[in-house]
């Protein structure tokens, strides 16, 4: 008999003090191994002992073994909970983002400054209610010119310079590059019941290249159709919106003026301060305007008796160039993110 070799219950005591007392997983991989290694654990060499031991004795000291081998384990895997909780709190430190480092800096576009102006537009007269639509940029003749009371021999179809498209539509179907927004109160005025107000922002095309034109440019129509609209209403307008737009104190200039579809007819030059070298000198043409003509109503099927309003156009590419005194139309084309970084 060697039962004086098998530890007793004092010892595991001591055992569980150890792992009590551990700091790390790596003590308790020790303490474990010290316990259970397969040839000289401790529980493994008293569990082998069992055999030398008569039934009855065996009996009671395999219940006992059990027990405190139960419970070694659970103070063993209790402690090492406890250990690798620590451990995984410290990983979610050292692998968190330092939200107040600098981070290296990535080249970074910028809104084109004629759509970064297109959504100022819309935002301030949405604010003054107006509704945001668009047209098609082929057209047809009937609505860029017929409609809007420019009849085929009338000479403001030459001023215009039109892109014609080909194609087998012939007469008043022919296409071409709309040379204005206008169109789109044509199209607005016959799919709303008025009063309404809109604008309808988008591109134009014309034959037409120097430092304040451009075979493409941007234009934003507005229509305000209603039972006593005035020409007031309309200053008050666009004086809001210039003012809003460009700054406080732009100054600008209402001048007579013919297109014909409106009567009377205005247009609206501004100071430009960019470069008074230019031909256009420092008053700068931005804006057409008028009270919309008696046949233009009713080529959309709307009561001119009852029914009044205005319209204007406004030319976008001119106003970013006097908001940020820009001298040539063609620094707007190239899209360079060094240019536009400046504003
Ligand atoms: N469509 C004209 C142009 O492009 C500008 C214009 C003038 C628009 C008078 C209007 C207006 O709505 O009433 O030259």
């Amino acid at each position: 008999m060697q039962q004086n070799a098998a530890p007793g219950p004092g010892e595991w005591a001591e055992f569980k003090k150890k792992i009590q007392k551990s700091s790390t997983l790596k003590d308790l991989e020790t303490i474990e191994q010290e316990l259970f290694g397969r040839k000289s654990g401790a529980m493994t060499l008293a569990m082998k002992e069992l055999k030398n031991l008569s039934p009855e004795e065996r009996k009671d000291k395999a219940k006992e073994l059990n027990e405190q081998k139960q419970s070694l384990v659970d103070h063993l895997e209790k402690l090492k909970d406890e250990l690798i909780k620590p451990d995984s709190a410290m990983l979610v430190k050292s692998d968190s983002i330092d939200a107040t480092l600098d981070l290296p800096k990535k080249e970074q576009g910028h809104l084109h400054l004629v759509h970064e102006f297109t959504r100022q537009v819309e935002e301030t007269f949405g604010r003054m209610g107006f509704d945001v639509a668009r047209g098609p940029e082929i057209e047809s003749e009937e609505m860029n010119f017929n409609k809007l009371n420019v009849p085929e021999d009338h000479p403001a179809r030459d001023a215009q310079d039109t892109f014609w498209i080909k194609s087998n539509k012939k007469g008043k179907d022919r296409l071409v590059l709309r040379t204005h927004t206008s169109p789109v109160q044509i199209r607005y005025m016959e799919t709303h019941e008025p009063p309404f107000r809109a604008i309808f922002p988008g591109k134009v095309y014309r034959k037409d290249a120097d430092a304040t034109h451009s075979p493409m440019f941007h234009q934003f129509e507005g229509l305000m159709i209603g039972e006593n609209v005035t020409l007031a209403n309309m200053k008050a307008v666009m004086i809001t919106a210039i003012r809003e737009l460009i700054a406080k104190d732009t100054q600008f200039r209402f001048r007579t003026a013919f297109f014909p579809f409106v009567e009377p007819g205005l247009e609206v030059d501004m100071k430009w301060k960019g470069d008074d070298k230019t031909k256009e000198g420092e008053w700068l043409e931005v804006v057409g305007c008028g009270m919309v003509h008696p046949n233009v109503l009713r080529n959309c099927n709307i009561d001119p008796d009852k029914w009044q309003g205005f319209a204007f156009g406004f030319g976008i590419d001119r106003m970013v160039m006097i908001k940020h005194r820009i001298p040539s139309i063609k620094s707007l084309f190239p899209g360079d993110v060094r240019f536009l970084r400046q504003f």
